[in-house]
């Protein structure tokens, strides 16, 4: 798709909500091809995707960006996913290793400034990563916080240039309740530290267990930070 303007996406994404999430899934991959593609942070509803688009036949790619920071447990989830549905996840890095990183700005970035640390290792390595795609297809869902309750179903992101970059959440309308059952009911395998009261889970050092109506709460612990900031701003909805 070319340019667009935003009553060219009100009126795709009024038609996209009424489609069930294969069907949305299915628009993406005949409209962007290639450039379309779904990150995942092995996270249910990532997985949930990644199956609907397989068991369809659907030719999408998955990327996850490796913080270098992940836990042992999300790595292996990735292992076990690719031999469950026979699929290959890239790996994007960011541009430091961790030891660089703690070499040019010091040790433990997250604990002074993980404003930062999540820029040089999440937001930065997606931006590169957005160049090779005209569609992001993510994970985000309206029930995961407040601050996501009035996430669209589609919008567009913006690459680091402020191109723009269309972004699809297939299952934005679902609950966490259908999201597990989903997983339930095809068998798939799910991340083992949600088992252990992990509800969101990102890198080892910013990531607790939680409870409570908040998804998301035990994320960033000790900090106002709610955001990596892959997901903020989007440029128009
Ligand atoms: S975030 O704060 O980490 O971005 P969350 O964990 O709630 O948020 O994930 C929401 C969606 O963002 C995921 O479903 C996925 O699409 C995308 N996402 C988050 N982390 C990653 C990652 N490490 N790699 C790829 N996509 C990611
Ligand atoms: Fe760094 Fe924490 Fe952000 Fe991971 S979640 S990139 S460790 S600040």
């Amino acid at each position: 798709m070319a340019e667009h303007d935003s009553s060219q996406i009100t009126s795709l994404d009024v038609k996209l909500s009424a489609y069930a999430p294969v069907d949305r899934l299915r628009w993406a991959s005949e409209t962007f091809g290639s450039r379309a593609a779904i990150g995942t942070s092995f996270q249910p509803a990532g997985i949930v995707i990644m199956h609907l688009a397989k068991s369809a036949g659907l030719p999408l790619k998955a990327f996850t960006l490796n913080t270098g920071l992940l836990f042992p447990e999300t790595l292996a989830l990735k292992t076990q996913l690719e031999e469950a549905l026979q699929i290959s996840i890239e790996e994007v890095h960011p541009a430091q290793t961790v030891a660089e990183q703690a070499a040019t700005h010091g040790a433990e970035l997250w604990k002074r400034n993980p404003e930062k640390c999540c820029e040089l290792r999440k937001v930065d390595s997606l931006g590169k990563k957005l160049f090779e795609m005209d569609l992001w297809i993510t994970g985000m869902r309206r029930d995961q916080s407040t601050e996501r309750s009035a996430t669209p179903l589609l919008s567009l992101a913006a690459r680091p240039d402020n191109s723009d970059v269309w972004k699809l959440n297939p299952l934005v309308d679902w609950s966490r309740d259908q999201v597990w059952a989903y997983l339930k009911e095809h068998k798939l395998p799910h991340n083992v530290l949600h088992d252990r009261g992990y509800r969101s889970i990102g890198c080892w050092p910013c990531t607790q267990p939680s409870s409570g109506n908040d998804e998301r709460g035990g994320r960033w612990p000790g900090f106002e930070k709610r955001e990596c900031g892959i997901h903020t701003p989007n440029k128009k909805s």
